[in-house]
């Protein structure tokens, strides 16, 4: 019997994260579509072994040609803008990007092959809780950013019957570090996140350090957050591939290791690394929460996947690897 070929379409597939799943995607016998607006993705990350589409989600009609000529019959929509500050001031091009990009993409799957959607979604979408985060958790986004990933979620589970698709909501936790190819990993920086500008400030005479808020509802004040490593949240979206075209069944799964690190102790895993650093504690940002880690149980029910990275130290020495090679 003929082996089944995925025609797969990656939205944001030249950014940070959909990079890293295009890598994994390459390996297995999968005819794989970037489509990306280049907004905060890179040339440089586009994988050789896939085809590029330089498109908006927001072009419609556009999305229907290239899915129906594609033949795809699986999507993973990482496609969106993801800076909570930037949310809060500019509601209505979060709205248009993030929502309005979503609802297109998915009503772009009607009458085709389309059977899996993949949506990135965040832990934003759960607002400030205290402990560990289970999906069973009622989402209560409080930023802006949250909301449109919420949205993004209702949309898919509203269009589910009508489009005869199953989805995978995935809510990640905070994403960090860079492939071992060597070849991809991080590179805007307008996102605002902590183990990136670590790395950045890795390769600098004098590092300096910016703490965003310490007066917090956490241990020391610094807001908590649970890093997974790129590389075994790409794992996670292969799995989630193959459950879905096995099961046939949509599910909402949060991807994180478990564990909560406030800001404060990576910035000292950081300084015990690195040595001189000088850190400044500024305002906080709008639209930050407290602390957020994931209950991990559902996930290794769901997929029976262990993580391969989750050493945090691993993770910041990753990035900082990745950001010498960017800088040579
Ligand atoms: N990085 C994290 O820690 C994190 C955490 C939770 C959720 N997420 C979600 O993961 C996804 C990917 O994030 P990332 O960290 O790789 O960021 P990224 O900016 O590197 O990737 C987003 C990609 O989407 C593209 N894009 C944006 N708007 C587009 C549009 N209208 N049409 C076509 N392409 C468009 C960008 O050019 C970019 O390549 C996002 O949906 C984000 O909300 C990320």
């Amino acid at each position: 019997m003929k082996k089944r070929v995925n025609h797969i379409l990656v939205t944001g597939g030249a950014g940070y994260i959909g990079s890293h799943i295009v890598e994994l995607l390459v390996k297995s016998k999968n005819k794989v579509i970037i489509l990306d607006n280049l907004v905060t993705g890179y040339r440089k990350l586009i994988n050789k072994k896939a085809t590029f589409v330089n498109a908006d989600i927001k072009n419609k009609s556009k999305l229907v040609r290239i899915i129906k000529k594609n033949k795809i019959n699986s999507i993973i929509h990482l496609a969106a803008y993801l800076n909570v500050s930037e949310a809060e001031k500019n509601k209505k091009k979060y709205y248009l990007n993030n929502v309005l990009g979503t609802k297109n993409l998915i009503k772009a799957c009607k009458n085709t092959d389309v059977k899996n959607i993949i949506f990135s979604s965040s832990c934003a979408v759960y607002g400030n809780v205290s402990g560990a985060v289970s999906e069973k958790k009622k989402p209560n986004p409080i930023g802006y950013y949250g909301l449109t990933k919420f949205k993004g979620e209702e949309l898919l589970k509203k269009y589910q019957k009508k489009f005869n698709y199953n989805y995978g909501i995935l809510r990640y936790f905070n994403v960090a570090g860079a492939s071992h190819s060597g070849k991809i990993g991080e590179i805007e920086t307008s996102h605002g996140h902590l183990i990136k500008n670590l790395a950045i400030e890795a390769l600098q005479k004098s590092p300096q350090i910016k703490i965003f808020g310490n007066d917090y509802k956490t241990k020391d004040g610094t807001c908590v957050r649970d890093y997974i490593h790129v590389s075994d949240l790409a794992d996670i979206h292969i799995k989630c591939l193959k459950y879905l075209n096995s099961r046939k069944k949509s599910f909402v799964l949060n991807c994180g290791y478990g564990k909560g690190y406030s800001v404060r102790e990576i910035v000292n895993i950081f300084k015990k690394l690195r040595g001189n650093v000088m850190i400044e504690v500024l305002k906080k940002r709008p639209g930050d929460l407290d602390r957020i880690y994931s209950n991990t149980k559902k996930f290794k029910e769901l997929i029976k996947w262990k993580p391969k990275h989750n050493s945090i130290k691993k993770i910041i020495l990753s990035a900082i690897k990745w950001e010498k090679k960017l800088n040579n």
